[in-house]
């Protein structure tokens, strides 16, 4: 099917390592190559089509290359792409960001989710002059510098060579705050902050009990930390807004990326004044102000307008409450075509299949996954891809966006039953 992605990826080996850019994008025995994408659909070198769940990281919540998007970027590219300079887009843009998420007294933008993170944890540490971040095990928030440990099993471990911070960052187990507790109180005095997804995402897409984010805040507040939100994934993904303010939480600190940035790059640092304040060169002299946000590309007027154009269509529900509908159905539909063989997380247009094993019954967090059969689901997701016509990057979990139909919960759930009658 693929016989001219083959030669491109061959090209890509020689000049990229591994062939990609980003190590999830790969997978074996190589990944088709891309020619253009639209609505739904993903379209590679050799014309094969397929039903995106990818949607460019969970980025495109509506729909590769949508309409309102595009006519509004068009129209930018036509007074220029990059300023450089301070522009309206980036205004309108936090304006539509500030009316719904509270906490987003001042904003900061950067051009991805692994800088708006990078910028969190240095501000923390920033504002109470501790050192000390603990992040969840097998918590994802890119490829900092700072975080870049505990993200998979036995969540033990520095994920690279060539990091230097590493005894500054603890990890605790998602969903279980006894045991959290007991990591964190053994900190002492120098826990500058913790840094949580209200839904762990890429270990598993499994969402946070309200206790225990309310406990790990109740908890990192007395302690004078900061607790840091990354809705990275969940901003804007379940409603116009943030998911922290539905869980009763006060975060001091909220990332956003992805949803956004309209599918262009960004990063974003929302915060309350006074610990946003902390960044602000006027009022601060060097040795107490911390460096957040920035860098060529940020707030550029293409992502800025792209964002924007995505926030205004989902200020409508009705985008919310028809990807909700198809992620419920799909979560129940593939639960039952599995018949007791897997437990399918996740929330409204998020989901995730993990095929059980190891006397599993309940998924609460990355050590749950860990002892599922990922070997199972990347046939799964890699047979889907070369028999229907459906792409999910092999492992990973769903995204339903506003280009997708009933119909492709048909297509799936079809797939799941064939996959669980054959195998
Ligand atoms: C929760 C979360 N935080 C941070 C990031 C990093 O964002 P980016 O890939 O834009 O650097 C990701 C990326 O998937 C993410 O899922």
């Amino acid at each position: 099917m693929t016989p001219k992605s083959a030669v491109l990826f061959a090209r890509s080996k020689k000049l990229h390592v591994n062939g990609v850019s980003h190590n999830i994008r790969f997978f074996s025995p190589y990944p088709f190559v891309t020619k253009s994408a639209k609505g739904k659909y993903l379209v590679d070198v050799d014309s094969n089509k397929y039903v995106d769940f990818w949607m460019g990281h969970w980025s495109l919540i509506l729909g590769h290359a949508a309409k309102q998007v595009l006519a509004k970027t068009k129209e930018q590219l036509g007074r220029g792409w990059m300023y450089g300079t301070v522009n309206k887009n980036t205004v309108e843009l936090s304006e539509k960001i500030q009316s719904v998420v509270p906490v987003a007294e001042k904003i900061r933008y950067a051009s991805t989710g692994t800088e708006a993170t990078m910028y969190a944890v240095r501000l923390a540490r920033a504002v109470t002059k501790k050192k000390i971040i603990a992040k969840i095990d097998g918590g994802w928030h890119g490829y900092t510098t700072d975080l870049l440990k505990t993200v998979n099993w036995p969540f033990t471990q520095t994920e690279s060579a060539g990091l230097t911070d590493e005894e500054h960052i603890i990890s605790i187990p998602y969903n279980n705050l006894e045991e959290s507790i007991e990591i964190l109180k053994s900190v002492k005095n120098d826990l500058a902050g913790v840094i949580i997804e209200p839904i762990l995402g890429g270990a598993g897409c499994i969402p946070a009990t309200k206790d225990y984010l309310v406990g790990i805040q109740e908890f990192v507040k007395k302690k004078n930390g900061l607790f840091m939100l990354d809705e990275i994934v969940t901003g804007f993904r379940f409603r116009n807004g943030c998911l922290y303010n539905t869980m009763g939480l006060d975060p001091d600190i909220v990332t956003l990326g992805k949803i956004v940035g309209g599918g262009f790059p960004i990063g974003v640092i929302c915060g309350r004044d006074e610990i946003m304040d902390h960044a602000n060169t006027q009022s601060h002299q060097r040795k107490n102000r911390a460096y957040i946000g920035g860098g060529t590309f940020s707030a550029n007027p293409m992502t800025m307008i792209a964002g924007a154009a995505t926030l205004d269509i989902l200020k409508n529900a009705r985008t919310y409450s028809k990807i909700k509908k198809l992620g419920d159905t799909t979560r129940k539909k593939i639960t039952k075509a599995f018949d007791g063989q897997v437990i399918v997380t996740g929330k409204d247009s998020l989901f995730m299949t993990h095929f059980v094993k190891n006397e599993i019954t309940e998924i609460n967090n990355a050590q749950d996954v860990a002892k599922c059969d990922s070997t199972r689901l990347q046939r799964f997701h890699f047979e889907m891809m070369v028999e229907d016509g459906i792409f999910f990057l092999p492992g990973k979990l769903g995204a339903f966006s506003d280009a997708h139909s009933e119909a492709d919960v048909k297509t799936l759930v079809d797939a799941a039953e064939r996959f669980s009658e054959n195998k």
